[in-house]
């Protein structure tokens, strides 16, 4: 495996595979790697000739209130992993070499970057869809990666790439959750062993409302209950949002179809956890 640090070494390193027309999938993550980016890089390594990874902390998606210094980080731990799951090429750009001085542009992703998730945190798809945008620039992959687990994240990344003629296609990847449902996240190491147990009731929250969907639901309402009151029966857990959306624009539905998606997202403490699920399973 490579590792680049500049963005020259990047284009010094996949110079040679444009020219054969090799193509390249690339997997953006902030590290604290987890199965969940291990089988992004999987479908990437199924499909493409090169696999590129990225591995960069992204200040900019970070809000004021949260602590980037705080969000796990463990380079070796990493390394060893890609390099176990044969990456090709690792970027680990420094933050002056993605911000230098005199960087201005952002990338406004509109309506789609400021309901649910950017409600709660707001700038946060400005700052994921700058940087990825930057990153499609640098690697100029053929493919991209991304997890359905962080479905806003998806969706504003397939209307940048639609919106802007990126030349890339996105691929989401199901998600990868843990025995007892709860959706792996870097984060989940912030969860005491108390809020570890709690924290599953976002998955069977998701499931309650997808079996009711089954047995013949279709009205929104009555499905956004079913999800509300299995979270709120959970002590530890603060409930934000729980809600049945087009998983294209994100707007609410007031009747459901196979198409739609349940999205929920609760405070664990001082860690909030998001998660979703098609109504008709992965
Ligand atoms: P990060 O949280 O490190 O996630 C990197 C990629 O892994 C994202 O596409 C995310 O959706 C996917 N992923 C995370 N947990 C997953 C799981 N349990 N199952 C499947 N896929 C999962 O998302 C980011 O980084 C950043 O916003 C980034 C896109 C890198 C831009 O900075």
């Amino acid at each position: 495996m490579l590792t680049c640090t500049t963005i020259e070494e990047v284009d010094h390193v996949l110079g040679p595979h444009r020219l054969s027309h090799t193509s390249i999938g690339f997997v953006p993550t902030l590290g604290a790697l987890h199965e969940g980016h291990l089988s992004l890089i999987r479908r990437a390594r199924d499909r493409d000739g090169i696999v590129i990874v990225s591995i960069f902390l992204n200040p900019t998606q970070f809000g004021a209130s949260e602590d980037v210094d705080r969000y796990p980080r463990t380079p070796e731990h990493d390394i060893a992993l890609l390099r176990s799951e044969g990456v090709d090429v690792l970027f680990m750009p420094s933050t002056e070499e993605m911000y230098p001085v005199g960087f201005e542009t952002r990338v406004d992703v509109g309506r789609l970057g400021d309901v649910w998730e950017g409600e709660h945190r707001p700038g946060h798809f400005t700052g994921v869809a700058t940087v990825v945008a930057k990153f499609l620039g640098i690697v100029r992959p053929t493919h991209a990666y991304f997890g359905q687990k962080d479905a806003q994240q998806l969706a504003v990344i397939r209307r940048l790439v639609r919106d802007l003629n990126l030349p890339v296609q996105i691929a989401g990847c199901p998600t990868i959750r843990e025995a007892d449902g709860l959706a792996m996240s870097s984060r989940n190491v912030y969860l005491s062993l108390e809020e570890r147990r709690a924290a599953t009731i976002l998955y069977r929250a998701l499931t309650a409302a997808r079996d009711r969907y089954m047995s013949g639901e279709r009205e929104a309402r009555p499905l956004c209950q079913v999800m509300r009151h299995a979270i709120e029966g959970e002590p530890l857990a603060h409930l934000e949002y729980a809600e049945a959306v087009n998983p294209h624009t994100l707007q609410s539905l007031s009747i459901m179809d196979d198409t739609g998606l349940f999205i929920v997202a609760a405070l664990f403490g001082r860690t909030r956890l998001i998660d979703n699920e098609r109504c008709l399973g992965q």
